[in-house]
């Protein structure tokens, strides 16, 4: 945490702060008072949140937490998810109210979906699905680009308790493959393709291929159903093929839903962790949705009858999941969805949408926001962003300069930004200001949310005192919680709940510093992961997807710093001798090759920044990586201590290759 620790002691001297402006904090939905209640009774506390959803059957008990790590919230409870975020609003008066203002990306290409509308949509998609054969508990994976059928495809999987996995539409066949097989999924939502910085970018070939791939390993998708949204041509399989519109839209616009046991999975999202094969995190029913839905009304104060809320996630992450489908629908918010890019077809289109809509709260991610700022002040200027009153952030540390640009551009100087520190596995925003309680700090989390526990420790799991550092963990469990990894429970141990088992901690792998004040800041990963624009990648998953390259014998992989996307990926490969010429160099092309061949194995998102070939890599006498020491290289530091190399001479080589310019940047 070297570098990290050096960052941090100048973010300490951070001296600004904001209040919440009183406008906002007079008629905040939720006030001070909060926090000290909910520490009292945490458990009184998520009761009293729980009663904010429509139950069928009351659960009996709050938290079982007999049997640590796996938890179980308001057991014997019964819910439907769709039914709470979509009917019930319905049946409560506001049908007419715009669930999902769609936007397109091709100008002028809108849908506006009342939550009637949303409501005969979802239940005609969960009638289609049943005539097709998904049954209760049966896996449905989700390939799909940001388009109102993705919402409608979620909410009728959870209806009929079908729980879904959504695959980032920018992943690879090899990564839906994988994901498809380790989930068993035997029917897969796609579209024919989606538009992306102005022109349609195809989906259903690599679902194709992703369904052979799955077959050869055992799985058999049986029946793939297809949105049109592009028109572009498809390949088409009679027997296994279905589309949307021919298989949905005829049906009855009524569907009886079930009532499912809170403990129900509702979906399993894949992420990375420190080894090659991604983590199936399963969040349930109950619990996920009072945690994610409490959590949006609180830190954004969301007043539905008057919010227009814009979340830029991706549907395929667990933010578009937890604030763009199950917590602003559940709350009746109405939302923003945008199909593409934010410079298509120009660079102002986000603050062109904020203006035609009226946005109110706004949430998206440092590296847009750093982005933005490298594009100028000038852009957003042009807009009127007068409506906006809550900011906020999420997916790696928000620098101080991002921060204040954010607040100054995008807020006029006066909106308040909140920094919301959460993961895939806590399904819920954990660490946050309330932006009617809590003044801002640039750069900092600030504290656990109420009925929340977090504290950042040493090795020995001890609180470490203002003013230091050591590792983020969470003391005690919360309503969404992962309730373990898809079909591993050792490794749901292992990950999270070993290194402090004696405790009883949950290992969140961030590093955290806590200051003078104690307010919570955080530093990135400390294990094997990066965080790349916010999304979290595996350097052993880009390790192996290189070494299954035929010309390479071996590779590392660091994340560098970099300035508009937090990290970057920077691989270090030695090749195959059948790969080089006599002299050992190699050809032109083939960084390309490799680069290509990352994005083809895993997506375009893991596709190296830099790859340098080298004639070694550090080792330990262990044979372990020393990934420290090529992170010096790829951030064009002094390299740091090589006492523990088995050879100390193999960094002088790697020097030596790096000032040749033996690389590739773009
Ligand atoms: O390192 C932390 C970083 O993102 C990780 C979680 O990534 P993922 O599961 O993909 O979820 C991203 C969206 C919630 C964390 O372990 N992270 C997330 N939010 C913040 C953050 N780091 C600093 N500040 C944040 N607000």
């Amino acid at each position: 945490m070297n570098d990290s620790s050096a960052a941090l002691s100048n973010l300490m001297h951070e001296e600004r702060r904001f209040e919440p402006p009183a406008e906002l904090a007079d008629a905040a939905n939720v006030t001070e008072e909060a926090y000290e209640r909910a520490d009292a009774d945490p458990e009184g506390f998520w009761a009293e949140q729980a009663e904010r959803l429509d139950w069928g059957q009351k659960w009996e008990r709050v938290l079982d937490w007999d049997d640590p790590p796996f938890a179980k919230w308001f057991v014997g409870g019964t819910l439907n998810a769709a039914v709470n975020c979509v009917d019930r609003h319905v049946d409560a008066g506001h049908g007419d109210r715009v669930a999902i203002h769609w936007v397109g990306e091709p100008e002028d290409d809108t849908r506006d979906l009342t939550y009637a509308q949303l409501r005969d949509e979802v239940c005609r998609a969960a009638n289609a699905l049943t005539e097709l054969g998904v049954r209760k508990g049966d896996r449905v994976a989700i390939y799909m680009p940001m388009l109102p059928e993705t919402a409608i495809a979620m909410l009728a999987c959870a209806r009929l308790g079908a729980p879904h996995t959504v695959v980032f539409g920018g992943f690879s066949a090899d990564a839906l493959a994988s994901r498809v097989v380790d989930c068993g999924a035997s029917v897969v939502i796609t579209a024919d393709g989606g538009y992306r910085r102005g022109a349609p970018s195809a989906l259903k070939p690599a679902v194709d291929e992703a369904v052979a791939k799955a077959a050869d390993q055992g799985q058999q998708v049986e029946t793939v159903l297809v949105v049109r949204r592009t028109g572009q041509d498809v390949d088409w399989n009679e027997d296994r093929d279905v589309w949307w519109h021919e298989a949905v839209d005829q049906q009855d616009s009524g569907h009886e839903a079930e009532l499912h046991d809170a403990e129900h999975p509702l979906y399993v999202m894949y992420t990375s962790g420190t080894t090659g094969k991604p983590k199936g995190i399963l969040h349930t029913t109950g619990g996920y949705l009072v945690g994610t839905s409490w959590t949006h009304w609180a830190v954004f104060d969301l007043k539905p009858e008057t919010d227009v809320y814009w979340c830029t996630a991706d549907v395929g992450w667990v933010t578009g999941h937890s604030y763009l489908v199950y917590g602003p629908l559940a709350n009746g918010a109405t939302q923003v969805m945008y199909e593409g890019t934010p410079d298509s077809p120009h660079k102002g289109r986000w603050w062109e949408i904020v203006e035609k809509y009226g946005v109110t709260i706004f949430y998206t991610a440092p590296t847009a926001i750093r982005t933005f700022m490298k594009w100028g002040d000038d852009v957003p200027a042009k807009f009127d962003l007068s409506s906006i009153r809550v900011l906020g952030s999420v997916g790696e540390p928000i620098n101080p300069e991002a921060y204040i640009w954010y607040r100054e551009t995008i807020g006029a100087g006066k909106v308040p930004v909140v920094d919301t520190w959460w993961q895939t596995e806590t399904g819920q925003i954990m660490i946050s200001p309330l932006p009617g309680v809590t003044h801002g700090k640039p750069g900092s989390a600030m504290k656990a949310l109420p009925g929340v526990a977090a504290d950042v420790v040493d090795d020995h799991g001890e609180s470490v005192p203002n003013g230091s550092g050591g590792y983020l963990v969470l003391q005690r469990p919360w309503p969404a919680m992962l309730r373990t990894l898809w079909g591993d429970d050792e490794r749901f141990k292992e990950t999270y709940w070993s290194r402090y088992a004696d405790k009883g901690f949950y290992f969140a792998g961030d590093g955290a510093k806590k200051d003078e004040d104690g307010d919570i800041w955080l530093l990135g990963r400390v294990d094997d992961v990066m965080n790349v624009s916010g999304h979290r990648l595996s350097t052993t998953e880009i390790e192996s997807a290189l070494v299954s390259h035929a010309k390479v014998a071996e590779a590392a992989v660091v994340g560098a710093a970099d300035d508009t996307t937090g990290q970057a990926v920077c691989a270090f490969v030695i090749l195959r001798e059948s790969a080089t010429d006599d002299e050992g160099a190699a050809p032109d092309d083939l960084i390309k090759e490799l680069r290509d061949h990352v994005a083809k194995e895993i997506g375009a998102i893991a596709k190296p920044r830099q790859i340098m070939i080298v004639p070694e890599l550090p080792k330990t006498r262990s044979g372990k990586i020393m990934r420290r020491l090529l992170k010096d290289v790829a951030e064009h530091r002094e390299v740091g201590d090589v006492t523990t190399l088995a050879d100390s001479t193999v960094m002088d080589l790697i020097k030596k290759k790096e000032d040749a310019g033996s690389s590739d940047e773009d």
